[in-house]
């Protein structure tokens, strides 16, 4: 009998359930009667404090399209896990439960923290397989995660609705786009969306340069323009500055967000009133799209082959168009960043697009 236990980690995403799906498909066609896979619920939280129930075949049909998950998810910051809370010494709790479910391997989906406490698992000695979920696609040795396509989709057409009305009344606007501290969906919606500028983390921005394509935009007669900021977004200023200081600046800011402190700042300077919009957790919520469906098709039956074959300690990623396992230590810690040279950024400067430096 194989034991698994499968839970989904952080920030969720569309194609949490298409995964899940695909791994607990797989391992009942290898195993049959086999296989006993228990759902852990709220993530490592679960895990921790034993809330798991044992599923059924039936649990894994008709959720190929659904939005979430299944099982629920948190988020459990990495660097807390070594420290006791409310006296739970919480790697000791989950190296209990996984015994108490007499499992022989976890399924782990999650970003970049998630990878840092499944490798942390891993060489606690527990047999750990993980699937790179987010929206972000951050996850460093894949060239996508699931969920990605799916969000881009989404603020693609939040960019798309802003330009007709952008248009009718001649006004600037700014889109936030998602994307913690990378600027990968902002790029894609952005080139997408046929967005003007595109504000990425990667490439600091200068006010004045944004100023300057507005009002040459004008005077060449386009009434309006689009601006699709990532969320992460920093002026050369900020990016020249410490962690710390950063951090103060920030928090002092008087606006929720970078898109507003630019469309203040561009509005003085070009005297433009600039209307914010911020589509926030709408990018990651609703069903997956075609392509992250067969991404978590074959993400899911990936794992579940790694499984069948004993390998343990690996992330399954896309790499050239195959599936293949990488170890989890050459994946924790590390982001996987927007090159600044990369051919969609030399595409979109092309074509006349400004990254605002
Ligand atoms: O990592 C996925 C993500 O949606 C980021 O794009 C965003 O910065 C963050 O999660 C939002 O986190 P929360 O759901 O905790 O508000």
């Amino acid at each position: 009998m194989k034991r698994v236990g499968i839970l989904t980690s952080g920030g969720d995403c569309q194609g949490l359930n298409a995964s899940i799906r695909g791994v607990a498909k797989t391992l009942y066609e290898e195993f049959g009667d086999e296989v006993e896979i228990y759902g852990i619920q709220n993530g490592y939280y679960g895990l921790i404090h034993g809330k798991y129930k044992k599923m059924t075949k039936s649990d894994f049909s008709g959720i190929l399209t659904v939005g979430g998950t299944i099982l629920g998810t948190s988020r459990q910051p990495f660097k807390m896990m070594r420290v006791e809370e409310d006296n739970v010494d919480k790697v000791k709790n989950m190296k209990d439960n996984y015994k108490k479910m007499g499992l022989d391997c976890l399924v782990i989906l999650g970003g970049n923290g998630t990878h840092k406490s499944a490798n942390m698992l891993s060489e606690e000695g527990l047999n750990v397989v993980t699937l790179p979920k987010t929206i972000d696609n951050d996850v460093w040795g894949t060239d996508m995660t699931f969920g990605f396509q799916s969000a881009c989709d989404l603020a693609t057409q939040v960019i798309d609705c802003i330009h007709t009305t952008a248009t009718s009344h001649g006004r600037v606007f700014i889109v936030e786009v998602m994307g913690h501290k990378v600027g990968w969906l902002n790029l894609y919606a952005g080139i997408a969306g046929g967005a003007d500028i595109i504000l990425l983390p990667e490439i600091p921005y200068d006010i004045d340069k944004l100023a300057d394509v507005i009002n040459k935009r004008e005077a060449a007669g386009k009434s309006f323009s689009i601006i699709a900021v990532a969320e992460g977004a920093v002026s050369k200023e900020e990016a020249k500055m410490k962690k710390k200081e950063f951090k103060a600046e920030r928090a002092a800011m008087p606006y929720p967000s970078v898109s507003y402190k630019i469309a203040k700042e561009l509005g003085d300077k070009t005297g433009h009133e600039i209307r914010v919009t911020v589509p926030g957790h709408f990018q990651r919520g609703g069903s997956p799209c075609s392509y992250d469906r067969v991404l978590c098709t074959r993400f899911g039956a990936a794992a579940a082959r790694l499984i069948k074959n004993n390998q343990y300690g690996y992330m399954v990623a896309l790499q050239n168009n195959k599936i293949v396992p990488v170890p989890l230590g050459e994946v924790a810690g590390k982001l996987k960043k927007v090159p600044v040279d990369c051919d969609e950024i030399l595409a979109a400067r092309s074509i006349g697009i400004s990254f605002g430096d």
